[in-house]
């Protein structure tokens, strides 16, 4: 004897209701009906049933939100004159869909079609979910990426906090991004902020806000970024490099919910979910006493960890292709290729600022190229490749002699800021070199000097 099938039917009209209901119980099935998706959650487990039928157009929401929350396979019914939309639902999962107003035949046939597709993968039909990507352009098969997946979409399914630890360039803002877009506070924008970005002394009425009179130059009340966070997502990047009095405020919005504006005796309430990310070893930082032992555990609830690009094998030249593509479409230029010691090269480097230094490298390949291929030159790389860190010397040798030694331009960098950074600031010492702020930033990530905190007397 064969098992009935049970189905779900989620549609707010009464009528296409109850036709649904009469034409699949004709066929045996066990039908049980919800009017939307609130409906559905609240009064079945939507995974044990074979299919679910839905609407697209439900009174809370959209049919498709069904596809995030189950495994059971969704079919899709939609207007034709959404049908654009319909084709969209087939990208983001949905099993199947069908044109209203639809024809027996077609549901009969669909219905069928996706039990026995379900019972072919042996009950585990669950659309590649852990291949899927959870943001649209993330790119990423390897199994460590897999894992990363998988976990971003169950921790979006939470309020907790995360934090995100990765190399510079390996993609945390986006996986931070993916986290808030992925949860039911993704309505309101994600709030970002950078702590390295941010200059000491402003970081904590940037962050909490300020009253009137509270320092020399605060003319007005002013309402923080953890405040205009509230129903949504906070990301602070580089959460590191907070200095200790912002870390124990912050502490305190995590553990008691509240806030308190810097020269303020009054707590507001706020419901942030804090999303943190690093490059640093956050342990190692409260080994140092750079970190909040407190805040640490607070923080570290969940982790997210991001592979360096060097691991994630062929995950590289996949990521290269569709960022060389990108790149073309993006600056308008002819369809380009790699040579074959272009993707030797790709695969053999190490590439120390990951994504993002890949990006950088297809992007002024595709600027210098003459031609239709890009060969390893123009990516220039190799050099790079093979240079080993070394040890800043404390001989007192000139940098220009330095740099004609043959140093690489990261070991000439190194070695400038290392040299200077205890009488120039930020701004001088990028003057210096002849970058921007943020590119002298963005290079500290890369090679790994991040700014000093100011060491407190
Ligand atoms: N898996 C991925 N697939 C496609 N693009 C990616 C992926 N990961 C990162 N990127 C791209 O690489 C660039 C860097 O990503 P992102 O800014 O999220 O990294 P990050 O870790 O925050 O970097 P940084 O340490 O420099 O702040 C972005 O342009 C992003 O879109
Ligand atoms: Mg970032």
């Amino acid at each position: 004897m064969i098992a009935t099938k049970d189905i779900l039917v989620v549609e707010a009209d009464e009528v296409t209701r109850n036709a649904l209901k009469l034409l699949l119980a004709q066929y045996k099935y066990s039908v049980n009906e919800a009017r939307s998706i609130k409906e559905s959650l609240e009064k079945y487990d939507v995974d044990s049933f074979d299919v679910i039928v839905s609407d697209l157009n439900l009174p809370d929401g959209l049919g498709t939100d069904l596809i995030k929350i189950t495994n059971t396979p969704v079919l899709i019914m939609t207007r034709y004159s959404s049908i654009r939309s319909a084709i969209d639902t087939i990208k983001m999962g949905a099993a199947d869909y069908i044109a209203k107003p639809f024809d027996n035949n077609e549901i009969i046939e669909a219905v069928v079609r996706l039990i026995s597709e379900k019972e072919n993968k042996k009950g585990s039909f669950n659309r590649n979910e852990d291949q899927e990507p959870p943001v649209q352009g993330m790119v990423g098969r390897c199994p460590q990426m897999m894992e990363l997946f998988r976990r971003i979409r169950k921790v979006a399914q939470t309020s907790s906090t995360a934090l995100v630890n990765g190399e510079s360039g390996t993609g945390k803002e986006l996986v931070a991004k993916a986290i808030h877009d992925l949860s039911t506070r993704k309505k309101q924008e994600m709030i970002s902020v950078n702590c390295a970005a941010i200059p000491e002394n402003l970081i904590e009425s940037e962050l909490f806000g300020h009253e009137k009179g509270a320092f020399t130059g605060a003319t007005a009340t002013r309402t923080g970024l953890v405040e205009a966070a509230h129903g949504s997502t906070l990301f602070l990047d580089e959460i590191g490099e907070l200095p200790l009095e912002a870390q124990a405020r912050l502490l305190r919005v995590l553990q008691e919910n509240e806030i308190r504006k810097v020269g303020s005796v009054q707590s507001t309430k706020v419901d942030v979910r804090l999303v943190a990310a690093t490059h640093r070893d956050l342990k190692q930082l409260v080994i140092d006493g750079d970190f909040r032992e407190d805040l640490y555990y607070r923080i570290n609830v969940m982790t997210l960890l991001i592979p360096p690009l060097r691991d994630r094998g062929n995950d590289i030249l996949e990521l290269a292709e569709i960022k060389l593509k990108r790149t073309c479409s993006r600056l308008e230029a002819p369809t380009l290729n790699f040579s074959e010691g272009a993707n030797t090269a790709i695969i053999s480097y190490s590439w120390p600022g990951n994504v993002r230094e890949l990006e950088n490298a297809i992007e002024r390949a595709v600027v210098l190229v003459e031609g239709s291929e890009i060969g390893e030159e123009l990516l220039a790389i190799e050099a790079e490749s093979t240079i080993e860190v070394r040890e800043s010397s404390s001989e007192t040798t000139s940098l220009n002699e330095n740099y004609n030694e043959g140093l690489s331009l990261q070991e000439y960098f190194q070695r400038f800021v290392l040299e200077h950074q205890g009488f120039l600031n930020e701004t001088q010492l990028a003057e210096k070199l002849g970058i921007s702020r943020k590119c002298l930033w963005e290079r500290r990530q890369k090679f790994g000097i991040p700014r000093k905190k100011k060491e407190s007397a």
